[in-house]
């Protein structure tokens, strides 16, 4: 199975985030191999992750799209969390978009929309490239080629897409009012628990990023709710429709 993805050599990655899974089967499932039968991977233990790669075509191209991920919540490393986007550079992958659910921060903002990321604060306190490579530049981690294509698409379909600044904290508890606030205040316009990790190993590697939130909740303290992961994957599943609209239209 897993030389059926070898001899594909896709392009383009796609990683489906919390509830998101299911953006695979817009894209046609052509082959699909657990992340445990993939050599330095293994599977997702967090709900709502199926932990696959799932080979789609998109125009005629083939296109690789990961259901689920791991994170560092998990207990594992950021090294060890990062090996599906090393596995995709093998594949020969060039530019990979990585999703996520996230809260919402920015009072624009609405639950069951879309952020684009700009920019992200990386407040999980570790990194893929420890041990090096070091001193990557870090400038442009989600190129404004991919994001000026997402916002084309989505303006051609009439999608609303926010933009702002991605905070990745380790989880996996939700956070407080208070960090919340703090989050604000360094300039986050949503926060999640995934995602930076994998864009830094991706930048590492030379691949072309972009990253999309779908803003399942209001972040915490913002509105009188308590926050339930099983909420967040139903926001996410009922919103997939237009994520998978968005990725068709811009890649
Ligand atoms: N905080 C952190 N991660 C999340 C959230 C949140 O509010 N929603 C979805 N993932």
């Amino acid at each position: 199975m897993l030389a059926i993805f070898q001899n594909a050599r896709p392009e383009t990655a796609i990683v489906l985030g919390s509830g998101l899974g299911s953006v695979a089967e817009a894209f046609g499932i052509e082959a699909e191999i657990s992340y445990a039968e993939v050599p330095g991977l293994s599977a997702s233990t967090v709900p709502g992750h199926a932990g696959r790669f799932v080979l789609g075509n998109h125009d005629g191209k083939p296109i690789l799209l990961a259901q689920g991920r791991r994170h560092l919540y998990e207990g594992l490393t950021a090294h060890e969390v990062t090996a599906s986007i090393r596995f995709m550079h093998e594949l020969g992958v060039k530019r990979v978009v990585l999703t996520n659910a996230a809260g919402a921060i920015h009072e624009s903002f609405h639950v069951g929309g879309l952020m684009l990321i700009t920019d992200h604060l990386n407040l999980q306190g570790t990194t893929p490239l420890l041990g090096g490579p070091h001193f990557h530049d870090m400038s442009e981690v989600y190129g404004l080629s991919l994001r000026e294509k997402l916002l084309a698409a989505a303006s051609s379909l009439g999608l609303t897409l926010h933009q702002g600044v991605y905070a990745a904290l380790l989880g996996p508890q939700y956070e407080t009012p208070a960090e919340i606030r703090m989050l604000r205040t360094l300039g986050a316009d949503a926060v999640g628990m995934s995602t930076v990790p994998e864009a830094i190993q991706a930048r590492a590697l030379g691949m072309e990023v972009a990253g999309l939130s779908m803003l399942t909740n209001w972040a915490a303290g913002l509105k009188s709710q308590t926050l339930h992961h099983a909420e967040v994957v139903e926001v996410g599943q009922a919103a997939s429709h237009d994520l998978a609209r968005l990725l068709k239209a811009a890649l």
